[in-house]
């Protein structure tokens, strides 16, 4: 079955009972046991629960993965990974993560005496030379957030295995739509569901997927025995938003390149960060790692300073002023002052977060009400 016939109906079945062509939400928290200590596929909602299992059945399908695990949030899942980890290992990230993942790193996982490294995984050597014999995770993301980097996932697959070092990606930006990164040899993908998977800024869920038996048991033990699983009318929303995934991220995908080619050519603007873009170090790498569309998120900066960029976020009317991305209204805000106010402010300038810089995530309202939105708000 091709992606959008699978984002259908894999996890979807009818409601044998009644016909239903919606699977219920079931809500139970326990399940009656027949037998004491019998085994039952599910005994306990936070051990299992069916609406969450039709849901990962689904995303699993969508990654060309074997099994997935939803959580409350994309942080859980984020977090659930780090406790593969122990004291003394050495993990190693992409330079341009999402702040949180960044806070998370370096603020609570470094508490564990795990160390983190940042480098910039744009160059696979770099990449290499951050590697050290207790390296036992590389985190990447692409494109990176905020400045919409491209890391070529296969070459860093690569050179994590030379070493024997496990391989995560934050997918939430590309979307198993563009990029499959299980495909390319990574050993797990992780979404935060709350963007692109949700797709309407109403849910906040999390996502792991792997196709690798055994690391599914030790990343199921740890969500279990932590207990940030996704509740039930949570995973019904994220299952109704992945039945329009690919048509959302693609028609979402043309609006951007749009909406980057009449930033490209404005005046005002002095660099869009736009892996469609031609211009763009990362173009070619993207153009072979991303079917279909180079993502609807873009970054870029305003001749000027911090509060120049401050002004045009504050003043766009369609764009609203927000962090988060990937649901149907376009999104603006300033990375420096929001979505990556968790960094250090010298690792933020020491990887190119500026503060002139803004990001969009571009919704599915008319591209040229979009255009016009932007266009007035530069001159704020
Ligand atoms: C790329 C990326 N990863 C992870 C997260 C964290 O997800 P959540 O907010 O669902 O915990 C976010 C949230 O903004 C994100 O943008």
């Amino acid at each position: 079955m091709k992606f959008r016939t699978r984002s259908i109906h894999v996890g979807n079945p009818c409601d044998p009972a009644t016909g239903a062509v919606v699977p219920p939400i079931h809500v139970a928290s326990t399940y009656v046991q027949h037998a004491a200590g019998e085994w039952r596929e599910f005994d306990y909602g936070r051990s299992g629960n069916p609406t969450r299992k039709a849901l990962e059945q689904t995303i699993a399908s969508l990654e060309n993965g074997r099994h997935a695990l939803a959580f409350a949030t994309g942080m859980a899942a984020t977090h659930c990974v780090t406790m593969l980890l122990q004291q003394g290992d050495h993990l190693v990230a992409g330079a341009d993560i999402y702040g949180g993942t960044y806070r998370l790193l370096h603020k609570i996982l470094n508490r564990s005496g795990v160390h983190v490294t940042l480098a910039n995984s744009r160059d696979p050597e770099e990449l290499e030379q951050a590697l050290r014999p207790e390296t036992r995770l590389v985190w990447l993301e692409s494109p990176g957030n905020p400045l919409m980097s491209i890391t070529d996932l296969a070459a860093c697959v690569d050179v994590a295995k030379r070493h024997g070092v496990m391989t995560a990606v934050d997918n939430t930006f590309a979307t198993p739509v563009l990029t499959r990164p299980l495909d390319l040899g990574v050993d797990i993908v992780m979404h935060s569901a709350t963007k692109y998977l949700g797709g309407h800024s109403d849910v906040l869920g999390g996502v792991l997927v792997v196709n690798q038996d055994d690391l599914y048991d030790r990343l199921y033990f740890a969500q279990n025995a932590t207990g940030a699983v996704l509740g039930p009318f949570d995973a019904f929303l994220v299952a109704r938003g992945l039945k329009t995934l690919a048509i959302r991220v693609l028609e979402q995908c043309r609006s951007a390149a749009k909406v980057a080619e009449f930033l490209a050519a404005d005046r005002r603007v002095t660099r869009v960060l736009y892996p469609g873009l031609p211009t763009h170090p990362g173009h070619e790498i993207a153009a072979r790692q991303m079917d279909g569309g180079f993502g609807a998120m873009l970054s870029f900066e305003v001749a000027g300073d911090f509060e120049k960029a401050k002004r045009v976020v504050q003043a766009t009317e369609l764009f609203q002023l927000a962090v988060s991305l990937g649901a149907v209204e376009s999104l603006i805000e300033q990375p420096a002052s929001m979505s990556h106010a968790s960094y250090d402010a010298a690792d933020r300038q020491r990887h190119g977060i500026g503060d002139g810089l803004i990001r969009i995530s571009v919704g599915l309202e008319d591209v040229d009400d979009l255009i016009r939105d932007l266009d007035q708000a530069l001159d704020a």
